[in-house]
């Protein structure tokens, strides 16, 4: 492990007031995305989304490292440049999903382990050398009557550690991902209590484990009401809520949270996220980014449903929600940018 490498690599992942793309959706996720669009579920068509984001000029000014999965890492454009090095190109750090999903836990009903440990070091080693630099593992936490339960927390979290470690082993900064889910009826002090359960449960066996903290990410979800809790709140409440959660459960060794979308509305994260920095950032010890996939991508791929005719709207849309989300980052952001020439695309009509 070159220890300075993993150091350098994470404080860059946060710097210069950018954030993560997350691309790395599976392929039974991104086709249930495109098949709610019309857009063929192939290879081929995943390929040419992937190449369209990639491609999108001025992306590095907004996104610090791009997470790929499996697949995308050992595509190419059509004019056969593979596409991490159009992501080094652009200054952007290439990262991939190690994970092999979430799988029903045995003995706990409705709550997941996710796996992806078997192999795990052969397979890091084979990204290093294709290029990626950091890599992502997310757990699921799922509220519910009696849930989550402590044997659920405890595998995940014993799990993101053990990844964790083994990412270090390989050169590869850790994306640690225990995400608290959104659906439910739950509380916003409910969802606070388990996120800081969960949190603390994963530092401890990031310590058991040796994973050094200076050189990874925590990339957790902000601390929301349930998607059917009758009390909604406002972005305030929301804000403080995960300060107070994240203070209580995070190290400051670590150098930068990267907060999920978790499928909020693109708006309302950079709403949330520019809340917090503007509230807060100037006395936090680790950098408040983000690492989002819907939030920064679902308005370009509605704009492009497949069509080679509405690539450009659609990479003005993801650009237009990359620099949001670094405004937003940077607390700059305002409700107005979402009203400037820069979003027409995000209007515009995608041809039929
Ligand atoms: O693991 C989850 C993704 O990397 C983030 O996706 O921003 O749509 O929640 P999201």
């Amino acid at each position: 492990m070159n220890t300075q490498e993993l150091i350098d690599t994470a404080k860059k992942m946060v710097a210069g007031g950018k954030g993560l793309l997350a691309m790395d959706e599976s392929n039974p996720t991104c086709n249930k995305r495109f098949a709610k669009l019309g857009i063929p579920q192939t290879e081929e068509a995943r390929r040419a989304y992937r190449e369209l984001i990639v491609t999108t000029p001025g992306l590095g000014d907004s996104i610090s490292g791009a997470i790929l999965y499996d697949e995308t890492i050992r595509q190419r454009k059509k004019d056969g440049t593979p596409f991490i090095n159009v992501i080094a190109d652009a200054g952007i750090i290439p990262g991939i999903k190690v994970d092999t999903g979430a799988k029903d836990l045995a003995g706990h009903p409705g709550e997941k382990i996710t796996e992806g440990l078997d192999g795990l070091r052969e397979r890091l080693s084979e990204y290093f050398q294709m290029g990626a630099r950091f890599a992502k593992w997310r757990a699921v936490i799922a509220l519910g009557e009696g849930n989550p339960s402590r044997g659920c927390i405890e595998a995940n979290a014993q799990a993101l550690a053990r990844y964790a470690a083994l990412c270090q082993e390989a050169g590869l900064v850790p994306v640690v991902e225990p995400e608290v889910l959104m659906e439910g009826q739950h509380t916003l002090e409910r969802c606070c209590q388990v996120t800081e359960e969960a949190l603390r449960t994963v530092f401890s066996q990031l310590h058991g484990q040796g994973v050094m903290l200076e050189g990874m990410i925590l990339k957790p979800n902000i601390a929301l009401p349930g998607l059917t809790c009758p009390q909604q709140e406002s972005a305030d409440a929301v804000v403080d809520a995960t300060v107070h959660c994240l203070l209580r459960s995070v190290p400051a060794a670590v150098p930068g949270i990267a907060f999920l979308s978790g499928g909020q509305p693109a708006e309302l994260a950079s709403e949330r996220l520019n809340a917090m920095n503007v509230r807060f950032k100037s006395r936090m010890p680790w950098e408040l980014a983000f690492s989002s996939a819907r939030a920064i991508q679902q308005p370009a791929l509605e704009i492009w449903r497949g069509k080679d005719s509405n690539v450009v709207a659609a990479q003005q849309a993801l650009n237009h929600r990359a620099r949001c989300s670094r405004a937003a980052r940077r607390g700059e952001y305002d409700a107005a940018m979402e009203r400037t020439p820069a979003t027409i695309a995000q209007v515009a009509k995608p041809a039929a």
